[in-house]
């Protein structure tokens, strides 16, 4: 089973895959925790390349090739091992971050992302819960963080808006992959939600 995070900056996702991690492992069940970018060695030094520095460091066709480049080394070397042996893989971020931050950013580009993905990635996630928040709480929770890696919210709210807009018309268009989590509430409640969707998928 491979489960997915998704969602503007500062929605929750890390939050919530940690707990969803921590309440399966008590429950017995063998859990790899990750994220993208990075995940595997490699993934995490491209990491570091794409989200410092300043927004125009990277055109976004220049993205869409380290993003894919980091998720096929965390591909081969993480998630694919792991879901062979049997163990579930939550992943903060996969490849529906690439359709939305760098294939909505000019016209084209989606199609630019689909085909990279078709040729370099061809998984999808079995389950991925789209957390939903405003854009500006997002945005003001993400700045409170206050990191290095800030390339992506330097972009500012109308990008952050843009990309909700986008998550959510692709949970629409992929009803059966996608579960859209209200994620203004409590984090008790929405990991309980996350939770009881996760069992019932894993029957
Ligand atoms: P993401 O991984 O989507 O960027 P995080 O899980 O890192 O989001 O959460 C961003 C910030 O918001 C953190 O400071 C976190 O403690 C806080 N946070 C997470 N979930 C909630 C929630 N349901 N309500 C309020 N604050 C939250
Ligand atoms: P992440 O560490 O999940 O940030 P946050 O906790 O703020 O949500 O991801 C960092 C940034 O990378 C985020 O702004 C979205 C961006 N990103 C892409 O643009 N394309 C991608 O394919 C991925 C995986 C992330």
């Amino acid at each position: 089973m491979f489960i997915t995070f998704e969602g503007i900056d500062g929605s929750g996702k890390s939050t919530q895959a940690r707990r969803l991690a921590e309440a399966l492992r008590a429950g017995g069940r063998d859990v790899v925790l990750t994220r993208e970018p990075g995940g595997s060695p490699g993934a995490e030094e491209i990491r570091a390349l794409v989200l410092q520095g300043d927004p125009d460091r990277w055109s976004p066709q220049t993205e869409i090739l380290l993003f894919t480049a980091a998720r096929r080394d965390h591909l081969e070397r993480r998630i694919d091992p792991a879901l062979k042996a049997g163990q579930v893989v939550i992943c903060d971020r996969f490849a529906d971050s690439t359709r939305m931050y760098q294939g909505l950013r000019e016209p084209g580009l989606r199609a630019l992302v689909d085909e990279l993905h078709r040729l370099m990635i061809g998984r999808e996630p079995d389950l991925t819960f789209l957390i939903d928040i405003a854009a500006e709480t997002g945005l003001a929770r993400a700045r409170d963080r206050q990191g290095t890696e800030e390339r992506f919210e330097d972009f500012g709210l109308p990008l952050q808006q843009k990309m909700r807009d986008g998550f959510l018309a692709l949970a629409q268009a992929e009803p059966q992959r996608f579960r859209v989590i209200d994620g203004m509430r409590p984090e008790a409640e929405i990991a309980g939600e996350v939770l009881s969707l996760t069992r019932r998928a894993l029957g």
